[in-house]
């Protein structure tokens, strides 16, 4: 008999429990890799309530960092007790989609091209991290080294939270003295600013309902902040930019309400890089939008995965150009899952993310 192991699972909507699963077999181009810590994304409690559907009994979670417990004989250098992390999303780099630049849109393996998403494996389509063992597909591709002295939660945003966030403001093509407002300083929204200060934006402004995300996000590099709860963002946002309004806006929610300001605040020629999940069809309004000859450009993201945009991430934290250490706010170990879901998703005692230790 296999052996087992403990994983967070789906067992139906509103629900996810620990259960027991056989520890995963490895083949050819898998490693299996020993979680020490993972954590719970947004998007996991999109799962929960049912507004992201996915297979029940799925194990849950795509935020891995951990300890190489067995290769597949086609991977080659690495070793078995090597720290590894593996991306939230992790490609095959053989399909059309990955071919053609878009690894996270990669094609899988059905051989009839886009998938959308297709990259995103963990916790979708396949069983993710929140478990004592995670299978890595195309492993060759995917397990990024953590280098020495860097702890498990230095490097447990790197999976999906920065490299989403990092993307936000990389798909905004964001320039040096660049006015950029961020909506929503959720983790992802944090890290959009994060990445905002990285590029050089010479005016960040960011946008939440939490004093303590807004706060957080004053220290991640945002200069102005705004709490929709008392003021109207899109006319202050206007106002703070003499009426141009801003160059590049990113949405880091998933709602129409700032799908929508996030348009109205933007300048003719500027960029809406969205990140958020959204749950229901969007609405573009014809003003915001100049009736579709504004040179706006909006664009989405998906998490960037591979071993070598992981390798960036970290060389950034390694480098000591950004601390996230201050978003790990608390701790349960994997058994208690329920109860850091709980706590996580209804955003209690001013938690950001958790760290899960099996
Ligand atoms: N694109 C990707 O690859 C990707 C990856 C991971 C997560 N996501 C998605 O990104 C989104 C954000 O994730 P998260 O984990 O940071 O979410 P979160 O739920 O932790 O944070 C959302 C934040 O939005 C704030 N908020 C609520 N209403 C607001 C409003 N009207 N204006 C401004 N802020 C408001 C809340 O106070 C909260 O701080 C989710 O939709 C998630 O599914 C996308
Ligand atoms: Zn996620």
């Amino acid at each position: 008999m296999a052996a087992m192991m403990k994983a967070a699972v789906l067992v139906e909507q509103g629900r996810i429990e620990l259960d027991d699963k056989p520890v995963p077999a490895v083949g050819p181009n898998d490693a299996l890799i020993r979680i020490t810590t993972t954590t719970i994304c947004g998007t996991d409690v999109h799962i929960l309530k049912g507004e992201y559907p996915v297979a029940k009994g799925l194990t849950i979670g795509h935020e891995p960092v951990g300890v190489i417990e067995a290769l597949g004989s086609s991977v080659t250098g690495y070793h078995e007790g090597q720290r590894v992390i593996a991306g939230a999303i992790c490609p095959s780099f053989t399909s059309y989609g990955c071919q053609d630049g878009c690894p996270s849109q990669d094609g899988g393996h059905s051989g009839h091209g886009y998938k959308p998403m297709g990259g995103w494996r963990f916790g979708n389509t396949i069983d993710g991290a929140q478990a004592e063992y995670l299978l890595v597909p195309d492993a060759q591709g995917n397990l990024a080294p953590v280098p020495d002295g860097l702890t498990d939660e230095q490097v447990l945003m790197c999976p999906d939270i920065l490299s989403t966030g990092f993307a936000g403001a990389e798909s905004a093509g964001i320039r040096i003295g660049d006015t950029v407002v961020v909506f929503a300083q959720g983790p992802i929204g944090l890290c959009a600013t994060a990445g905002a200060r990285l590029r050089g934006a010479g005016l960040i402004i960011a946008v939440d309902g939490v004093d303590e995300r807004l706060a957080m996000a004053r220290q991640l590099g945002a200069d102005v902040t705004l709490d929709f709860r008392s003021v109207d963002v899109v006319d202050e946002i206007l106002k703070i930019t003499g009426g141009r309004g801003v160059d590049a806006s990113i949405e880091a929610l998933g709602l129409q309400s700032t799908f929508e300001a996030a348009l109205r605040v933007l300048k003719p020629g500027g960029t809406l890089s969205s990140l958020g999940v959204y749950s229901e069809d969007l609405h573009i309004p014809l003003g915001a939008f100049a009736a579709g000859l504004g040179d706006h450009k909006i664009v989405t993201s998906l998490c960037p995965g591979g071993k070598e945009r992981m390798r960036r991430l970290m060389q950034i934290i390694d480098s000591g150009r950004l601390d996230l250490g201050a978003m790990v706010t608390h701790h349960y170990a994997l058994d208690d899952v329920v109860a850091a879901y709980d706590l996580f998703s209804h955003q209690r005692d001013g938690v950001l993310k958790v760290a899960l230790r099996p």
